[in-house]
């Protein structure tokens, strides 16, 4: 998997590609990151990425010329490739986009900066916009890392533990269980006994249980689309009968 970011601050993303899952990633080529400075490819002496909106209004526009060049300078990957604009109008990003864009062979990630960029890329040759949240920030470099570190991590072998990804939070719309760690005892608090049992299939249904439980208290527009058997789905009526 190769993503490509273009961006006027290349300067941001060594604290992305250097550390945690990411650099381990780039460190073993299972990820390639490229940045590409749009400046460099800027318009006249000045290397001008950005002007005035015709029709006027305040702030300025990224210009078509310096993001297509940047583009054309890309290699392509043998195989799929998608170029994301990451804009507040896009389609929200989760867990199960970054699912989808795992399998691809090339990301390309135009980071927009002031007002936008001309829709002339939009239209012309980006294939999907995508928002990280209901939120305005100043450009498209901190959510183009958030979809590097996302769909990076779920690229196999890329995790340590083999099934570590796949029992997420949000993979099955349930909420992850509560996690203990040594001391038994941290402030006179203790882990639940039924941890400490060596029965793997109770402590599997317990936290089956703890999982419906907190998704039903945080986030329980979740459990609307949860794939829950009918064990879970009687946990779920009992815990709604004792809330009321
Ligand atoms: N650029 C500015 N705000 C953004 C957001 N919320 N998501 C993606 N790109 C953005």
């Amino acid at each position: 998997m190769r993503f490509d970011i273009l961006s006027i601050f290349p300067e941001m993303f060594p604290f992305l590609i250097d550390y945690g899952i990411v650099g381990r990633a780039v460190e073993s080529g299972k990820i390639q990151i490229n940045v590409a400075n749009i400046r460099d490819f800027g318009e006249g002496p000045h290397l001008m990425t950005d002007d005035r909106p015709f029709g006027g209004g305040d702030g300025m526009v990224m210009k078509p010329e310096p993001i297509f060049r940047t583009l054309e300078s890309i290699p392509r990957v043998e195989g799929e490739r998608k170029v994301i604009l990451l804009t507040p109008q896009g389609q929200r990003f989760n867990q199960s986009m970054a699912r989808s864009l795992c399998k691809l062979q090339q990301i390309i990630l135009v980071c927009g900066r002031y007002e936008g960029v001309d829709e002339r890329i939009r239209s012309r040759y980006v294939d999907m916009e995508v928002s990280i949240g209901d939120y305005i920030l100043t450009g498209g470099e901190l959510p183009a890392m958030i979809i590097v570190e996302a769909v990076s991590r779920l690229i196999s072998g890329i995790l340590g533990g083999a099934t570590s990804n796949c029992e997420e939070s949000f993979e099955d719309c349930l909420l992850e269980y509560p996690q203990y760690t040594r001391p038994r005892v941290f402030q006179g608090d203790d882990v639940p006994p039924i941890l400490l049992s060596g029965d793997h299939e109770k402590i599997r249904l317990w936290r089956r249980a703890q999982s419906i439980k907190r998704t039903l208290e945080k986030r329980p527009d979740l459990l609307e689309r949860a794939n829950l058997s009918e064990r879970d789905k009687s946990i779920l009526e009992e815990l709604k009968q004792k809330k009321v």
